[in-house]
């Protein structure tokens, strides 16, 4: 009895430490890319002046936005489908926290109100999903093509006809993944791995069956 309690002593201590020299930080994980907004006013800025200030941070030197900027990373025009504005808040005020391998620099920011600002300009530029339209679409390879179009998911993945090149290329994805795997997976990206950076869509069963049958087909 008297040993279990010292190592049960032991072990609050020791988690204690190592809570404390990880820190705080690491300890909350990474961020869920929720779906379920906080409210808006909280994030609540200027479009304008979040447009001009990522034109002095040159975000563009990176991220495509429209039809201009590079392609390091994602093309953020579509950002606001897969990214809640508490995501894009704590990846935009330290994005190694998020993702500990990232080439995206930390902005030295004057003030939170700059990140609300950038977010309220990448708001602007989303066209939302009207996947009741698309999923009337008889063929489902089509369907699900137009899926990807709209959610964008090439701002990240090269998908038979292009796309960004730095994270899985999806063009053969029917020689190596298998269908059922696939739809658990966009399910919830963060079930297999809490760091996934695939972000969840929170895509319905239909738009999960069409997209997977459009990867997996050989067009
Ligand atoms: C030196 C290149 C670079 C610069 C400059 C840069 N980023 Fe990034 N950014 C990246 C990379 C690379 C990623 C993808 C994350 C990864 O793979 O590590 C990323 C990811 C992001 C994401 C998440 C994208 C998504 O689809 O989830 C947002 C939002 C973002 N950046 C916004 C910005 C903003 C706003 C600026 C300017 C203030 C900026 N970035 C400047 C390289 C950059
Ligand atoms: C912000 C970037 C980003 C976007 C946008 C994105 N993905 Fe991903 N995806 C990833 C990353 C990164 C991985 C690798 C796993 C990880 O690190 O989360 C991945 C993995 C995958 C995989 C598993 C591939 C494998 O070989 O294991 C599939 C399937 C997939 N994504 C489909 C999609 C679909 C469909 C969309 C659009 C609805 C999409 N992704 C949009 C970043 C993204």
């Amino acid at each position: 009895m008297r040993r279990k309690n010292k190592l049960r002593i032991g072990f609050i201590l020791g988690l204690a430490l190592w809570v404390w020299i990880s820190g705080w930080v690491t300890f909350q994980g990474p961020i869920e890319a929720s779906s379920q907004e906080t409210s808006d006013d909280e994030y609540a800025g200027d479009p304008v002046a979040g447009k001009k200030l990522m034109r002095d941070l040159d975000c563009y030197q990176c991220h495509g936005i429209g039809k201009e900027g590079g392609d390091v990373g994602p093309d953020l025009t579509n950002v606001r489908l897969r990214r809640s504005k508490e995501w894009l808040f704590q990846w935009l005020e330290d994005p190694s926290l998020s993702r500990p391998s990232t080439g995206m620099p930390a902005f030295e920011w004057k003030s939170y109100e700059e990140i609300n600002n950038i977010i309220a300009y990448l708001d602007t530029l989303k066209t939302p999903v009207d996947s009741a339209k698309i999923l009337k679409e008889k063929d489902l390879i089509k369907a699900g093509e137009m899926l990807v179009e709209a959610y964008d998911c090439r701002a990240c993945h090269t998908i038979k006809t292009g796309g960004l090149d730095i994270y899985p290329n999806l063009t053969k994805a029917g020689e190596k993944l298998r269908p059922e795997w696939d739809k658990k997976f966009l399910k919830d990206p963060s079930a297999w791995d809490v760091y996934a950076f695939m972000p969840n869509f929170h895509l319905s069963d239909q738009e999960i069956e069409a997209i997977v049958v459009y990867i997996m087909s050989k067009k």
